[in-house]
Formats: C-alpha cells, sequence, structure tokens
C-alpha cells in the first residue's frame, strides 16, 4: 500500500472551498479534524433511513441500531488493541478525563494521596481535577517542552502518588512523551497511569497494551470522526471498581424510590440516550483510518512536520515554542512583530486556518512567558503547498507589522 496525500484530500469535502481562487490552507486540526466523506455519508445514513434508538426498542431498526453501536464499540477496541467490555463511549476527551476524575478520583482518593499531571496538559487533564476537588501537582518542563524526568522521579519517590496524568502529544508544544516509560515509572511507583491521546489518535498507532497505561481518553472530532463523541478506555477491573459519576436510563440494573444497582461497565458509565449516531460515526473515522497505510502516512505527516520547521525557520523575528526532541502534530510559535491574534487574522484573510491563543493550556503559556501562540497544525491531508501558504502568509505578517 502506498499513501497520497493530494489524493486524499479529495475525500474532504470540508477541505474543497476556494475564496477569491485561493485553495483551503487547513492548519487547525489539532483543534478538529475534517471528516471524510464516507464519515459525512455514514451519519446521513443514520439520521435519515436508518434512524432508531439504541437499547430501549423491540422494533428491527432499533435492534439494527444497537447491533452497529456495540459493533462500533468493538472497531474501537481494535483501533485500541483493547477488549470491547473496556470501552465507554463519552461525550468527547474532555468528558472522558472527567469521567476518571470524578468516577475514579473521588471513590478511591483518600486525604494525603497525590497526583501528578505533566505540565503541559491541556485544561481537561487538570481542570477535572479541580472541578472533582483535588490539586494535582505539576511534572515540570525543561526549556524545550520536554518533560524533565529526574523532577518527575522525584516527585513519585517523595511517596503517596496514586495517579499520574499526561498528555501523549501536547496541543500547545508539540512534544511527544515518552508515555511508556513515564506509565513504567508511575507502576513502580504504584501509581496508576492515565494517558489523554486526544493529540496522538489522529497520528500514532495506539495499543493500550504496549503503553502500558491504566486509563486513555480520545476525542472522535479530532482523528476524523464527529463531534459530541470521545472514548475512555480503562482495565477492566478499573472500572468495575468505579462508581457511575452520571445517572439515569441503562446505567442501571434495578431502580426502586429506596435506591438503584447499577449495571456492570460500559453500561455503567452511558446514562441517558448514548450518542449513538456519532459512536457509529465515528467507528467509521477509525476502519478508514487503519484501512490506510499508517506507516506511510506517518511517514507523510512527519516530512511535513520537518519541512513545516524549515519553512518557520526562515520568516524573520519568528520564534518556535517547543522544540523537544520528540515533537509532532503541533508547531506554535510566537512573531516579534505581531500578536498571534493578528497573526491569525492576517493568514485568514489569505484562506488560511491556524490558531491563535492559550489553547487551553494556560500554565504552559506561563511556563514560556508568553500570554499566547500562533498554532499551526497538521493532519494526513496537508500538503507541501499548505505549508508553502503558511510561510507566504507569514512573511506577510513580517511585511505588515515588522
Ligand atoms: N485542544 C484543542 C486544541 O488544542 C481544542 O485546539
Amino acid at each position: 500500500m502506498s499513501f497520497d496525500p493530494e489524493a486524499i484530500r479529495s475525500e474532504f469535502p470540508g477541505l474543497a472551498e476556494l475564496r477569491d481562487g485561493r485553495p483551503y490552507t487547513y492548519l487547525d486540526s489539532a483543534a478538529t479534524a475534517h471528516k471524510p466523506r464516507c464519515v459525512i455519508e455514514r451519519v446521513a445514513e443514520l439520521l435519515g433511513p436508518a434512524y432508531g434508538t439504541v437499547h430501549r426498542g423491540l422494533y428491527r431498526r432499533a435492534a439494527q441500531m444497537t447491533e452497529r453501536y456495540e459493533q462500533a464499540r468493538r472497531t474501537v477496541a481494535r483501533f485500541l488493541d483493547a477488549d470491547p467490555g473496556e470501552i465507554v463511549f463519552t461525550a468527547g476527551c474532555t468528558d472522558a478525563l472527567n469521567l476518571v476524575a470524578h468516577g475514579w478520583g473521588r471513590a478511591h482518593l483518600r486525604p494525603g494521596d497525590r497526583i501528578l499531571v505533566s505540565g503541559m496538559e491541556h485544561h481537561a487533564g487538570l481542570v477535572s481535577w479541580h472541578t472533582a476537588g483535588f490539586k494535582p501537582e505539576p511534572i515540570p518542563l525543561r526549556d524545550d517542552g520536554s518533560l524533565d524526568l529526574e523532577a518527575y522521579d522525584r516527585l513519585l519517590a517523595a511517596g503517596g502518588v496514586k495517579l499520574v496524568g499526561c498528555v501523549h502529544i501536547s496541543n500547545a508544544l508539540g512534544t511527544i512523551n515518552p508515555v511508556a516509560e513515564l506509565a513504567r515509572r508511575a507502576h513502580a511507583a504504584g501509581a496508576l497511569f492515565c494517558l489523554d491521546a486526544a493529540q496522538s489518535a489522529p497520528h500514532l498507532p495506539l495499543s493500550v497494551r504496549a503503553l502500558g497505561c491504566d486509563f486513555l481518553a480520545f476525542a472522535g472530532h479530532k482523528v476524523y470522526g464527529p463531534t459530541g463523541i470521545g472514548v475512555l478506555w480503562a482495565r477492566r477491573e478499573l472500572l468495575e471498581a468505579m462508581p457511575p459519576w452520571r445517572g439515569g436510563g441503562e446505567m442501571i440494573e434495578r431502580v426502586s424510590f429506596a435506591g438503584t444497582t447499577y449495571a456492570a461497565p460500559p453500561a455503567r458509565f452511558e446514562a441517558g440516550t448514548p450518542p449513538f449516531v456519532e459512536a457509529i460515526g465515528l467507528a467509521t473515522a477509525l476502519e478508514w483510518l487503519m484501512a490506510q497505510d499508517r506507516a506511510a502516512i506517518l511517514a507523510h505527516e512527519r516530512a511535513i512536520y520537518d519541512y513545516a520547521e524549515r519553512r518557520l525557520a526562515e520568516v524573520p523575528g519568528l520564534r518556535r515554542i517547543g522544540t523537544a526532541p520528540e515533537r509532532g502534530g503541533a508547531l506554535s510559535f510566537v512573531l516579534a512583530c505581531a500578536h498571534p491574534a493578528d497573526i491569525a487574522a492576517v493568514l485568514d484573510a489569505q484562506h488560511i486556518a491556524i490558531r491563535a491563543g492559550h489553547h487551553c493550556a494556560q500554565p504552559v503559556m506561563e511556563r514560556f512567558r508568553v500570554s499566547a501562540t500562533a498554532r499551526a497544525s497538521i493532519a494526513l491531508y496537508t500538503t507541501r503547498a499548505d505549508i508553502d501558504r503558511l510561510h507566504d502568509g507569514l512573511q506577510t505578517c513580517v511585511r505588515l507589522f515588522g
């Protein structure tokens, strides 16, 4: 098999728009990825001719939708090299991480127990703990945006750490963390390891067995699937020992006014009518992705990332934020002459989409003493021509503001 990024772009209607004759240069896939036609058509079919609820109906449509929903769970399990009974559908990656904090954390953490999270967490991996009443300690970052592993060891050695949370790839820095090693050290210290794979799921092969994590969360919309769907994977015994976080229909075994007993996982964590259209749409996206030559995609994305770094280095006054030895996916930068919001506005006028801001990672901005960065992020449909247009747009910024 091989991979042709130009050919694959034609499968993405969201990338087709011309503005004043300019092609759409979409460099915000770390925020959300565009969808291949097969996902759009699948969602239309599910909302149209195939529509019916799951788990509640005895009629044919409901039975068929239920089977497709459970098949989607099996597809996600294959994507993660996991057991389908360990796949919980959630509203997104943020929702999945909140389930860990509010479900597992509130049931199992005792006063004095410690949580560590990387100093590059997206807010979902930090604020979820705050809202559940916990105060994680940060694993510090080096100046290049990599984790300080000696500091990590010291934090673990101080004792009492029950869980370590970490992003696989930083959405703000592009750092790729050595998660299997981080998990190994967490386990040696008696702690669980929770991986936020939101940014890695579109790029890197994920095997929960190889990574050695205990919890893993990712979002559907970043991996070419619909919005409103995410996944929490956890080891079966952890799910079995977790109380539900949200109560409602279908997560129960027996309900009376005296109380409720709960269904076994994963149903226990899927209260109410689940986002079944989105879950099946996600499975379509994952089937589509798994059918591609993923090694060739990875090589393409690495080459585009390297090319982007070289082209950005040509822009006068541009400073990269995040230069860890292992990096990918997202490239953050600031320009001496212009605020990131102004860069984004100038680029938008040229039909180029990037993200500017704190990227829901304010502690990272504080660590690098910037209020915001501009961020270009890549996906399998990103081409060298996209990067050339970004480069030219940034040179325009320099001319306008420099
Ligand atoms: N976490 C997403 C981003 O980085 C929203 O843009």
